[in-house]
């Protein structure tokens, strides 16, 4: 056989294939939003990251903001190894001020996307200010309290701030007496929902510890929503996808996982050989290929 056909061939399948397969390997849905890094399962772009994460991440002025149906909060740090992001809510009690008036989001997120995103257990919730009509203190009749503490950190030493100050400057500390406590703490999978409204409280904060660091008071907490995220199980797909230069998406209609790949999408990766959804650019290479050597056939028979 003519060595120009051998040599052709093996440009054909070990040139053209790799060049045609590497397309996408810029990560189209990677951004960043200020100084935060925006990666899978979180995305800006529809289409881009998990299905059980969109719509959720909107960069507004280099803010990046988490929205949820309890309102919107800023993000202050996502933390990818240990699946976990911090979320800052303006209306929020901390050591500093305690805000009265129902104001604050509390943390309430759609129950489609629930089994997604979760407090931490070792965030504490700290309802401020309930009615003794609250759905918090009913069917306990004064035997023992819903609230705990958690983690270490208790609403006892919360009144030592001196947000406390400000609302009872007359008062030495916390009072006590037949009505419900003016601070109750809670991990968020007691009551798996914070809506001040529904809890008839009028206000709360929220502090998580940085395990195992134990902060020493109150005053050294951590302020904020410390909210564990979950892929459910597959994260393996958005490995192998990525490993073949695609960016991990999904359907916007279906929210089926997709592989996002230079020009096309498969429902696995952007290899060509191995993607059953990709039968069209593979089936071009062998034509092209099927071209290159028949005219290479053509010609070597034109010269015998
Ligand atoms: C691939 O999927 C993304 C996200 O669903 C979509 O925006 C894009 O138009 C699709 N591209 C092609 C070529 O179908
Ligand atoms: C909070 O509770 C109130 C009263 O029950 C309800 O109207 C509102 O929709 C709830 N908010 C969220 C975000 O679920
Ligand atoms: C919580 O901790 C405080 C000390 O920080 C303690 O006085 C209080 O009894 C504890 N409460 C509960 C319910 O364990």
């Amino acid at each position: 056989m003519d060595c120009t056909l051998l040599i052709t061939i093996f440009v054909t399948f070990h040139v053209l294939v790799p060049i045609v397969s590497s397309y996408g390997h810029a990560n189209m849905c990677q951004a960043f939003c200020g100084n935060l890094k925006i990666d899978y399962p979180f995305a800006l772009q529809s289409g881009c990251g998990h299905p059980g994460f969109r719509e959720l991440l909107f960069c507004i002025n280099d803010v990046l903001m988490f929205h949820i149906s309890s309102g919107s909060y800023r993000v202050l740090d996502i933390d990818y190894p240990y699946q976990s992001l911090v979320l800052h809510d303006p209306h929020m009690s901390t050591c500093d001020s305690v805000v009265l008036g129902g104001r604050g989001n509390g943390f309430v997120v759609e129950q489609w996307r629930a089994p997604y995103l979760n407090p931490t257990s070792d965030n504490v919730f700290m309802l401020i200010g309930c009615s003794s009509e609250s759905p918090l203190f009913q069917g306990y009749h004064g035997k023992h309290s819903p609230c705990r503490n958690v983690s270490g950190m208790s609403c006892e030493e919360y009144y030592g701030c001196p947000g406390w100050d400000m609302i009872r400057p007359n008062q030495d500390g916390p009072v006590y007496g037949s009505g419900p406590p003016e601070c109750c703490a809670l991990p968020f999978e007691d009551i798996k929902a914070v809506n001040l409204s529904k809890l008839g409280c009028q206000g709360y904060s929220s502090a998580y510890s940085l395990a195992p660091l134990r902060r020493a008071g109150p005053d050294e907490w951590s302020y904020g929503i410390e909210v564990k995220y979950s892929m459910q199980g597959n994260v393996g797909f958005c490995r192998a996808c990525e490993a073949t230069g695609g960016s991990c998406g999904h359907d916007i209609d279906d929210k089926n996982d997709l592989c996002l790949c230079e020009g096309w999408n498969s429902t696995a990766t952007c290899d060509l050989v191995h993607s059953e959804s990709h039968r069209r650019k593979w089936s071009l290479v062998v034509a092209l290929a099927g071209f290159v050597i028949g005219t290479i056939i053509l010609g070597t028979s034109h010269l015998a």
